[in-house]
């Protein structure tokens, strides 16, 4: 489908093609150089003491659990409201999630008031994600978490670049967990990081990204090493080289771009205000967010598949942020809502994600709310 205003839409250029160019021709493709720069920039730009580059952010949260001895009997608590990737890597590791409701109908994340709700003999970490890229109340929740002797991994997947009190979104808690899947504030095409300050954690994460061996393809190419011990039942979670050298070109783009979403928002919540026809949170967001998606809340009458479909045929892509994990199939009856989520189950059944990018224009903001406002009668 060709889109007048499409939902997202990756910046990408000469630079990125000058990379993968350069990458290809020096004929080292998988995890090496360029991943080690990457990792260094990154890591350094959130102000962790170490990044280390995955395939995804799914294989960042699932190590980071399992770097922390998270398995079978211990209970992780995290936000319904997120994409199913936060809850499938605590299953992953044979434990169970229980879904902690949102803070408020302005605030969208969860808070350290409704994670303590949901703390048992059972719990051992939290996940908590900065929803559309703003920041949780991470003071309140780190202090929640040493009282209670938690872990917390941050999902960061639409958060990079974001901060509170000039501290980094995925440098506040144990590990951050971040995500370059090509719709995110920055690409890599498929692409995660895990950034944490302990060395015990970034040491196993890079054991279990590649198949638990104790030395990888590269150490041997430069005759480091000519054998390998399996230390741990790993996986393969690598970064290749082709990733990380877009990612390395994107970084330096975050900031600048980070900057036009905000100014894109702030121009969504004017013209939305003055209509005042629809709920935009985060309203009164702590920190600097770093603007990863525009979600609304439609009014309660509003059909929202007829809004969606109404947008479609005026070339507008929306979306849905996300449907509430416990009420997938495949997590009904599994018992992770037995704490009642009912801001999570309103928000769910109303929220309606609009168009965000760098390069949008004000004009197709304004054409987005326009259309918006006629489609439910305003
Ligand atoms: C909140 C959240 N967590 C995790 C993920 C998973 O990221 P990835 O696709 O890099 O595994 C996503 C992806 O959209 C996400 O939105």
């Amino acid at each position: 489908m060709q889109w007048q205003v499409p939902l997202f839409d990756p910046d990408l250029g000469e630079a990125e093609i000058a990379a993968l160019t350069a990458v290809i021709r020096s004929k080292w493709l998988t995890q090496g150089e360029q991943t080690e720069r990457f990792e260094r920039s990154f890591s350094g730009f959130v102000g962790s003491q170490y990044g280390v580059a995955l395939n995804s952010a799914t294989a960042a949260l699932h190590l980071a659990l399992m770097a922390h001895g998270i398995g079978p009997g211990d209970e992780v608590i995290c936000p319904s409201l997120t994409f199913v990737a936060t809850a499938n890597a605590i299953r992953y590791c044979g434990a169970q999630p229980i879904f902690a409701d949102v803070a408020s109908a302005d605030c969208w994340n969860i808070s350290a008031a409704s994670i303590e709700a949901c703390i048992s003999p059972a719990t051992r970490a939290v996940i908590v994600v900065h929803y559309a890229g703003y920041m949780c109340d991470m003071p309140a929740i780190m202090a929640l978490a040493a009282r209670r002797g938690l872990k917390v991994i941050e999902d960061v997947a639409h958060a990079p670049g974001a901060s509170l009190e000039g501290r980094a979104a995925g440098n506040w808690g144990d590990a951050g967990c971040f995500s370059f899947f090509s719709n995110k504030n920055m690409t890599t095409a498929e692409g995660g990081m895990l950034t944490t300050n302990h060395e015990d954690v970034a040491k196993a994460a890079q054991r279990l990204r590649c198949h638990g061996m104790t030395s990888v393809t590269l150490d041997r190419h430069k005759g480091h090493n000519f054998s390998y011990d399996v230390t741990d039942l790993g996986y393969n979670y690598r970064m290749s080289e082709l990733n990380a050298c877009v990612g390395l070109v994107q970084l330096e783009h975050l900031t600048e771009r980070n900057a036009k979403r905000a100014a894109l928002t702030a121009c969504y919540r004017h013209t939305l205000a003055a209509r005042g026809l629809v709920g935009v949170p985060f309203d009164k967001a702590p920190g600097n967010a770093s603007f990863h998606i525009m979600p609304i809340l439609l009014p309660a009458h509003v059909e929202r598949s007829a809004v969606m479909a109404g947008l479609r045929d005026r070339g507008i892509q929306s979306s849905i942020h996300s449907r509430p994990i416990h009420t997938f199939s495949n997590f009904v009856g599994t018992g992770g809502d037995r704490h009642p989520l009912p801001l999570t189950d309103m928000i769910g059944g109303r929220e309606l994600t609009l168009p965000l990018y760098p390069s949008m224009t004000e004009q197709q903001v304004e054409l987005v709310c326009d259309t918006l406002h006629s489609l439910i009668g305003g």
